[in-house]
């Protein structure tokens, strides 16, 4: 017989039927005739309760039935009596495929967060997890679909690269030399022409230069995938290995760059709501058992509905200097915006996501297009409640003068850079992109507050576990 998942048991309550289920016991109150077992194969939120009589075929196994043990069962589906489900099952034989035993992590009540990140390999197995990654799930077709719809085309660039795209330095070394024994010159310096490439080779920061090579060409194009930063920070917002997705389309200005973000997030969370909502009803009945805030749900629905508020890094600066706040880091004109001061913006002052544009030049990338006050570029943070800066993204200097002239400045080697700057010699134009990191997307919609638990195996300075 094949196997029914429990999603389609629930989809069509096949009364009557006799079906096969496989998966793993949530729970299981054994009594002296027969097991109450709840079951869970990942298929969806729903567990199906299944009553496991002990004279059934393979019945004199129901005693070692456990949390956590790995099961087929056979049996009839009928009208649940009880309260909370449709349907349940009435088992005709039972076989055991995995059992465990009393060392199995997840079989404490209250499994901490922390705890669960320990044991990532099993926390799959959790309703909370189950339904974070469901959701994941969810989102990244949500996108798919977005950008379908928009008319993008889906662009992969390339993971391995000679160049430090954002100038931040935190790239992760790419090599087939034996650091035991580097070749060297006689300066002491290694020769990078006798490693693979023939050069310095890294792990992508961005996609983005690429992806501007494309949109002028296909007019617009979006990627997603694997990021890699070695910055050290040990936040609850920052990976070494992230996901991100860049669109970047030809002739779009920084307002026509906004909206696009705008619509964008819109897009994901009603799709969250409408495709996950057993799994959004899931984590905020966790986040109830946290005693975390409520009003997570009506706070997604009223940014589904409203417009994002949009003001420049100059107004936010005098926003944050007349707040009153004590901030660790004081709000100067030129400094960048620390977390504390993007959460006051959107968890106090706006309680809401917020679009802040024209930041210093000296906080922001070389490509980013200069304005005419020879001080700010055209860029754009997206900043949303709960996690802070969740998009980064700018109108691209289009210029070639001006950009090398910053590139100059700013004491960067043009020469692995031939190709970009073509763009702007070979028929260039007016065009805009930006990133958003899919990780706080989720945490963003979830609300989760550690980014480690929004990602299967997080990566982070010192673990790279799993
Ligand atoms: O602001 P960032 O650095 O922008 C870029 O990489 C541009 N090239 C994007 C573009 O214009 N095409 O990163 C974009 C987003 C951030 O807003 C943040 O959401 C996420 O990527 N991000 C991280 N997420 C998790 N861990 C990290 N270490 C992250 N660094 C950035
Ligand atoms: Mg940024």
């Amino acid at each position: 017989m094949k196997r029914t998942s429990i999603s389609q048991i629930f989809n069509d309550s096949p009364i009557d039927q006799e079906l096969l289920v496989k998966g793993w016991v949530r729970s299981v109150r054994q009594s002296k005739t027969f097991a109450f077992v709840v079951l869970n194969d990942g298929s969806s939120q729903d567990s199906l309760q299944i009553i496991v009589d002990h004279n059934i075929e393979g019945g004199d196994q129901v005693g070692q039935i456990l949390m956590g043990s790995c099961v087929a069962i056979k049996g009839k589906i009928m009208a649940s009596q009880g309260k909370g489900q449709s349907v349940e099952m009435h088992a005709q034989s039972l076989e055991i495929y995995g059992n465990v035993n009393e060392s199995y992590p997840l079989q404490k009540k209250a499994t901490s967060l922390e705890f669960l990140r320990e044991q990532a390999h099993l926390r799959p197995r959790t309703n909370l997890f189950g339904a974070i990654f469901r959701l994941r799930h969810h989102l990244a077709q949500a996108t798919h679909e977005f950008f379908t719809k928009e008319g993008f085309y889906y662009l992969n660039s390339p993971i391995i690269t000679a160049v430090d795209a954002e100038g931040a330095g935190e790239m992760f070394q790419v090599t087939t030399m034996d650091l035991q024994n580097l070749p060297k010159d006689k300066k002491g310096e290694v020769i990078f022409e006798k490693d693979y490439y023939g050069k310095a080779a890294s792990l992508c920061v961005t996609g983005q230069l690429e992806a501007e090579c494309f949109a002028m060409g296909m007019g617009k194009v979006y990627t997603f995938g694997p990021t890699f930063r070695s910055e050290n920070s040990n936040t609850p917002r920052h990976l070494s290995e992230f996901w991100m997705i860049e669109p970047e389309v030809a002739f779009a200005d920084l307002e026509e760059n906004a909206d696009l973000a705008t619509r964008y997030i819109k897009y994901l969370i009603q799709y969250a709501l409408e495709k996950g909502e057993k799994e959004m009803a899931a984590i905020m009945q966790w986040r109830k058992w946290q005693k975390e805030p409520a009003g997570h749900m009506e706070s997604l629905k009223h940014v589904m509905d409203s417009p994002f508020e949009k003001i420049t890094y100059t107004q936010a600066i005098e926003i944050l200097k007349e707040s009153g706040k004590k901030f660790e880091f004081r709000p100067e004109w030129g400094a960048e915006l620390q977390t504390e001061h993007e959460r006051y913006l959107t968890d106090e002052h706006y309680k809401g996501p917020v679009i802040v544009t024209d930041y210093p030049m000296e906080c922001k990338a070389f490509y980013m297009k200069q304005n005419d006050d020879g001080k700010t570029v055209r860029a754009m943070d997206v900043l949303v409640p709960g996690v802070g800066e969740l998009i980064g993204g700018s109108q691209r200097e289009d210029n070639l003068d001006k950009m090398v002239a910053r590139m100059d400045q700013l004491g960067m080697q043009k020469e692995p850079l031939w190709w970009y700057m073509d763009l702007r010699k070979y028929g260039s134009c007016p065009h805009s992109g930006f990133g958003l990191g899919f990780e706080r997307a989720v945490m963003y919609i979830t609300g989760m507050k550690n980014i480690r638990d929004v990602i299967p195996f997080p990566r982070t300075p010192r673990n790279c576990d799993f």
